[in-house]
């Protein structure tokens, strides 16, 4: 007798059928190209770049990143990727560096460098500002770092020096500076965070997963661009993500390093198995050479003067849509922005941002939520592309009839059953079960998240993020499925 295993045939398909498949299951994804899903995705508008990045992820598909003595391959690779990140972000060709998986896996190893830097201090602590990337957070929780979250100036939303300076004790073993911060696009004052921390002899990470490979481009395109990398006195390590404005496929990032030592703490090292000796730069161990490969193709086929280019579109077009915002009623763009992501809020308390973000899907762009935290306001989300300029007059267009269409429906009423309805039950040992029958009530449904996203800028920060996990379980389960 044969047994069935869900998701595995008994026998082998033709391999011919998948591809549909797969198409039909990515169906109802938010569309990858074109600029209309203004988070998760960068597009460089460019189909012979995509082409390079695919052929040369295809060349490596098969080969290991565990062992670079076995594939020596992939320390050219790297060693080309992270000399060509150093040399335009103030380091040179000999600056120490990690090729990782993606920002939260730079952060992770920037952390994990610090604190292992100090293995006299008992209980570490990163000073961080509150805008921080959520990864410090993810970083502080695995690691077993406190974190310390200043709060920064609620008018630019940039970091406070003397604040950040003042949260700095003797168990502090990192300071952080974002360039930008993810959810308003500021740059911090990396210079005189980064020349407090040198003096009280601490490291200074800056945070450029998302700005590094952009930056330099507004600043060439004529942006007013504050120093914020390796030539920065004080600055002693830094993240730049390929996968987002290097416009690499996912899995791709750079961490760079002042000095040697450092890096050396972001290292692995375990001989103590009766196995092979294992030695890794990354968190993985065995890991696919196609993103290396992949990132590497595309800072080949886009070249310098390609990224120029994507870097004064991405410029047009965030200029455009501040101007534009400027003309809606009800909305305004959070702080100044130094890049190309914008945070779109509102005083109106009769413009509900969470239905204007269904709103606007529905409308075919995808305008990312932010949650209201640490006294900072609710948020809407852009992060514009090289691609961006094409598409920004229908974008505003589509905000413009999107908050028409939420006054038109009126107040929504804050969700005050629901959270005397979540009060009766400890989220921890809520089943997927019970909240998937939840669900509905919250307004959850297709493409509509307004109700999940006002459910949980109501609650307190822990129980979110309780809820979101609780959350996340039901969307694996099978119980979502049933109810539809
Ligand atoms: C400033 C910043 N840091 C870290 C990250 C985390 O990057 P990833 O999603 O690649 O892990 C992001 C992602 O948007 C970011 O914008």
């Amino acid at each position: 007798m044969t047994t069935a295993h869900p998701g595995l045939p008994q026998f082998g398909r033709p391999a011919e059928e998948l591809p549909d498949q797969l198409r039909a299951m990515t169906a109802h994804d938010l569309p990858t190209r074109g600029g209309r899903t203004t988070a998760y995705t960068y597009d460089a508008g460019r189909p012979d770049v995509r082409e390079a990045a695919e052929r040369a992820y295809l060349a490596m598909l098969d080969v290991n990143g565990l062992d670079p003595t076995a594939f020596p391959s992939i320390v050219a690779l790297e060693r080309q990727v992270v000399g060509a990140v150093a040399t335009r972000l103030g380091g040179d060709d000999g600056t120490p560096g990690i090729f990782t998986s993606g920002g939260t896996e730079s952060i992770l190893l920037a952390v994990k460098a610090a604190r292992d830097c100090r293995p006299e201090i008992a209980e570490p602590e990163i000073v961080v500002p509150a805008t921080a990337h959520a990864a410090f957070f993810k970083a502080g929780r695995y690691l077993k770092v406190k974190v310390v979250a200043v709060p920064v100036d609620p008018g630019t939303f940039r970091a406070v020096p003397t604040a950040m300076a003042a949260a700095c004790t003797s168990n502090t073993v990192l300071v952080v500076a974002s360039a930008p911060s993810y959810a308003h696009g500021v740059v911090d004052p990396v210079t005189e965070i980064a020349a407090d921390a040198a003096g009280r002899g601490l490291p200074c990470h800056v945070d450029a997963c998302v700005g590094g490979w952009l930056l330099p481009w507004l600043a060439e395109a004529g942006a007013a661009v504050p120093g914020f990398d390796l030539s920065v006195p004080g600055v002693t390590s830094l993240s730049c993500d390929l996968h987002k404005f290097g416009y690499a496929p996912k899995g791709a990032s750079v961490l760079l390093f002042r000095d040697r030592p450092m890096r050396l703490a972001a290292y692995f090292a375990c001989a103590q198995w009766p196995g092979y000796p294992v030695v890794n730069s990354t968190v993985q161990s065995s890991k696919g050479a196609g993103p290396l490969a992949a990132a590497w193709a595309t800072l080949q086929v886009l070249g310098a003067d390609g990224y120029r280019e994507l870097g004064r579109a991405a410029l047009t077009a965030t200029r455009r849509l501040i101007a534009g915002v400027d003309t809606i009623d009800g909305l305004r763009v959070l702080g100044s922005p130094d890049a190309t992501l914008v945070a779109l809020g509102t005083d109106d308390a009769a413009l509900d941002l969470w239905e204007l973000a269904d709103e606007t899907r529905a409308r075919g762009f995808f305008l990312q939520p932010q949650l209201s935290v640490a006294g900072l306001p609710a948020g809407l989300h852009l992060t514009l592309t090289g691609v961006s300029e094409l598409g920004v007059d229908g974008l505003l267009d589509a905000l413009r009839e999107a908050v028409a269409a939420v006054r038109a429906r009126g107040p929504v009423a804050p969700p005050t059953e629901l959270l005397a309805l979540l009060d009766q039950f400890d989220l921890t040992d809520l089943d997927d079960a019970t909240l998937a029958a939840l669900l509905p009530a919250a307004g959850f449904g297709p493409a509509r998240m307004a109700g999940v996203n006002r459910l949980l800028d109501a609650l307190p920060p822990e129980l979110r993020d309780q809820l979101a996990t609780r959350f996340l379980s039901v969307l694996y389960s099978p119980y979502l499925e049933q109810q539809n």
